[in-house]
């Protein structure tokens, strides 16, 4: 029985080694070199081949090589395959280090010292201290919770909004729709952490940001889809938000003279706030097989009918 690897050389490669020295009866095929789909019971994949259940008909468990799953059509994926989702520490630190990043640059001020810097303008600005700004986290999974945690290190307070009720020591929680007012009435700064599902899509729009206090920074590491641009460009230019840190857009890339390129209360990454690691992502992906092995549940189990 085979686990296919369908993702990148460098993973394939490494997941591999990791395979063959922790277990070597396992049979590992990296796409498209498959000498039986028949045989194929694990697929590790971004995007899975198309027609999945014709292509590998004994398929048990589709693993996202990304934490989310929003990138796959879970209508093609059989009932009984289980969908897992990454969960991995270096993907885990790597958005801790964009989101603690992020904060301190729209905290201190630093896009528009950029934009300072190309005029050659030699000008400094006051700023608040940072127990004085609370930084807003959107979704306490896997990775809001470890954000959460940094950003209160660095010295913000931070409040944190989920679909579920959470208890965060020394920090406010809020759940659900019926909460979001008031998480976004005492945010400065917002974070979106958020899958992309039905409820998340257009969620971050002009309603939303017309809560916030005015002025207030958005920091968008979720979705593309989550975001209307144009409300965010329109909220940016009226002053209702002073700032935002984007990795995520709809479309990806984001397509050459977009005005969102040029804006200097912006700044735009490329998708990678963070990405899964070989050497961690594989050791997760492992892990979860030998569970698998034991009869035991998967981490990282995408709930099918919440979707992620
Ligand atoms: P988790 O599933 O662990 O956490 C998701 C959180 O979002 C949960 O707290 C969940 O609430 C909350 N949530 C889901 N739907 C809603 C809703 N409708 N209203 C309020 N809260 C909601 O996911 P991860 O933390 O692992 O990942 C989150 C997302 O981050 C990924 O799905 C992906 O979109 C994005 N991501 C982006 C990357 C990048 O490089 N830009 C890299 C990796 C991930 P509850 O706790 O109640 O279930
Ligand atoms: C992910 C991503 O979901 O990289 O892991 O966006």
């Amino acid at each position: 029985m085979s686990f296919v690897i369908k993702s990148t050389a460098e993973r394939a490669e490494a997941w591999s080694a990791l395979f063959a020295a922790d277990l070597p009866d396992q049979t590992v095929e990296i796409w498209p070199d498959i000498a039986d789909p028949s045989a194929v019971e694990f697929l590790a994949a971004w995007v899975p081949p198309p027609d999945l259940a014709k292509t590998f008909p004994n398929l048990k468990v589709l693993f996202s090589v990304g934490a989310g799953v929003d990138q796959l059509d879970l209508s093609a994926v059989p009932d009984h395959v289980q969908v897992v989702r990454m969960i991995e520490p270096g993907l885990t630190d790597g958005m801790v280090d964009y989101v603690r990043f992020a904060v301190l640059a729209i905290h201190r001020g630093m896009l528009r010292y950029v934009a300072q810097q190309r005029e050659q303008v030699w000008k400094a600005h006051s700023y608040r201290p940072a127990a004085d700004l609370t930084v807003g986290i959107m979704g306490l999974g896997q990775l809001g919770l470890p954000v959460i945690e940094a950003v209160r290190a660095l010295g913000y307070r931070c409040q944190g909004w989920a679909r579920s009720r959470r208890d965060i020591e020394g920090v406010r929680t809020f759940a659900g729709q019926q909460d979001l007012d008031a998480f976004l009435e005492g945010t400065d700064i917002l974070v979106c952490l958020l899958p992309l599902t039905a409820e998340t899509t257009r969620l971050l729009a002009r309603p939303l940001f017309s809560r916030l206090p005015r002025g207030a920074a958005l920091i968008h590491c979720g979705r593309g889809k989550q975001l209307v641009m144009d409300d965010l460009m329109d909220a940016l230019d009226d002053g209702t938000l002073g700032a935002a840190i984007v990795d995520v857009t709809d479309p990806e890339p984001l397509p050459t003279g977009h005005p969102l390129w040029s804006s200097p209360d912006v700044l735009i990454t490329p998708h990678t706030a963070s990405i899964t690691q070989a050497d961690t992502g594989g050791r997760s992906i492992v892990e979860n097989l030998k569970r698998y092995r034991r009869g035991e549940a998967l981490e990282g189990l995408v709930n099918r009918t919440a979707g992620y």
